[in-house]
């Protein structure tokens, strides 16, 4: 399975800024090893002018940030998966911890997301993670694992493997500098493995499990050099393309 390197935008960049950077991203992308993916998750005003930037054929593949469950609707300010594909996004973020705090999301909102979606034709990604009070608590294990119950109740026990990826994102260490130890992802990562290989008939061992919360060009290849670590989704240093290429490229030497 290649390995998935991501770019998280979240509510950043108008239309120009972001056709610029995709475009910055796209041309560093060049010596992307055959054995890695790149995907940008821009906002959604930005999506149709990325895809015009980059064109068919780029490298670095567009997705959305979220998105509704259902096709159509009166559904006031929400997008359907069919609108993703339709702006040339191929993947999906869903049940970033973002949207759980600031927007109330529930894991069973956010498992009828997961499930809509992948069958809609997108290639999902669930976001879990801890906050630090649940982790000092002792609930790491089951916090995670009632994300990815919930999360993946609708998900067909036979789903392509390279369809879903799971983003490990502790809510301490997003947008605060402070990245996960070694430890800590390895711990994580482990625990989320076992549960995908129980949960899925076959696909388990082989989806990707993503590490985010504060990745830099500095810490990249020490994380994706882990374990059960099968690429990264990144916020704050993905806003420019420089940063963003240097992670992609982590540890490829030139
Ligand atoms: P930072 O890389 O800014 O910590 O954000 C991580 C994240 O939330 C990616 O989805």
């Amino acid at each position: 399975m290649k390995m998935l390197m991501a770019a998280n935008w979240k509510m950043f960049k108008t239309r120009g800024e972001a056709a610029d950077c995709a475009r910055g991203i796209e041309s560093r992308l060049a010596w992307l090893p055959a054995d890695r993916e790149a995907v940008l998750f821009a906002p959604f005003t930005a999506l149709a002018a990325c895809a015009e930037a980059l064109g068919p054929g780029a490298r670095l593949r567009l997705g959305g940030q979220n998105c509704y469950p259902a096709s159509e609707g009166a559904f006031t300010g929400e997008i359907s998966p069919g609108m993703l594909l339709d702006c040339a996004c191929s993947q999906v973020l869903v049940g970033h911890s973002e949207r759980r705090a600031l927007l109330g999301e529930s894991d069973a909102f956010i498992g009828k997301k997961c499930a809509f979606a992948l069958n809609s034709g997108l290639d999902t990604t669930l976001c879990i993670g801890e906050t630090l009070k649940e982790r000092d608590g002792g609930m790491l294990r089951p916090v995670l694992e009632r994300q990815l119950a919930e999360g993946l109740s609708g998900v067909q026990d036979d789903i392509a493997a390279e369809r879903l990826s799971i983003a490990y994102e502790p809510v301490w260490a997003i947008g605060t500098g402070r990245v996960a130890g070694p430890v800590e992802i390895l711990e994580a990562h482990a625990l989320i493995r076992a549960f995908l290989r129980k949960r899925f008939t076959s696909g388990g061992g082989a989806m990707r499990i993503l590490y985010g919360g504060s990745v830099k060009a500095g810490n990249a290849e020490e994380i994706i050099n882990l374990d059960n670590v099968d690429g990264v989704l990144v916020g704050g240093a993905s806003l420019q393309a420089e940063t963003f290429a240097r992670i992609a490229l982590a540890g490829v030497s030139d």
